[in-house]
């Protein structure tokens, strides 16, 4: 599968919401990625399902939903209705993250398990034949603009090598502080999806930028 990057939308100008929508959908992005965020699993709010909902009636790409929320369970339906083709849970969020995750496929979606910077990759073993997509997080979540912890590169070795000896299709996502710089690197180690925010939406000319973005990874 050819490998993509997903624009965060948290880092669009919100005031002009729709135009940046479209610029996503005249770009050579994948997916759109939309970052929920609660005060309560992470310490910020984003925007919630209305505006998820308006950003689906726009969008031509596939919303590629990452719920930093506690008890997201409770919201994975309406979540779908909004939109999402893809639903991330974060296992640090999900006591029965077995259970989560066939909601989400039940409800026809990708189930995407996002893991903490802190999180060890063996936390994955029992459920990652369970997942459609693990999205490693490369900075804390929370805030768009961050650092990328460099620890992620020896991550992503180690997911693959788990997906490889479980016979998983699992994508992996990396979402953070992804760049022109380390992006190659990424996708050299087994990354297939790479969530691209500031650095898209602060550029001078972001279509150019994902083009840009892609043509590093190809
Ligand atoms: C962080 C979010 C990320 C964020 C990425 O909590 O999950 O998706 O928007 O933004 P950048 O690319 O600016 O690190
Ligand atoms: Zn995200």
């Amino acid at each position: 599968m050819k490998k993509f990057i997903a624009p965060s939308v948290l880092a669009a100008d919100f005031a002009n919401l729709q135009r940046d929508i479209e610029m996503i959908n005249n770009s050579e992005a994948g997916w759109a990625h939309i970052d929920i965020m609660d005060g309560v699993f992470v310490p910020n709010i984003s925007f919630g399902l209305p505006v998820t909902e308006a950003i689906n009636k726009h969008s031509k790409k596939p919303l590629d939903v990452h719920l930093m929320i506690v008890q997201p369970e409770r919201y994975l339906e309406a979540f779908k209705k909004a939109g999402a083709e893809v639903l991330s849970v974060h296992i640090e969020a999900c006591p029965h993250l077995h259970r989560t995750l066939q909601q989400i496929r039940e409800l026809g979606c990708k189930a995407g398990i996002a893991v903490n910077p802190h999180t060890p990759i063996s936390a994955l073993e029992e459920v990652i034949a369970d997942a459609d997509m693990v999205c490693l997080m490369s900075v804390n979540p929370g805030f768009g603009g961050q650092k990328f912890i460099e620890n992620t590169y020896s991550k992503i070795s180690r997911l693959k090598d788990l997906i490889i000896q479980k016979n998983s299709s699992a994508l992996i996502e990396i979402d953070g502080g992804v760049n022109a710089q380390n992006a190659r690197k990424l996708t050299d180690l087994g990354a297939d999806v790479l969530v691209a925010g500031s650095f898209v939406f602060n550029s001078p000319d972001p279509l150019k930028t994902i083009a840009e973005l892609q043509r590093s990874i190809q």
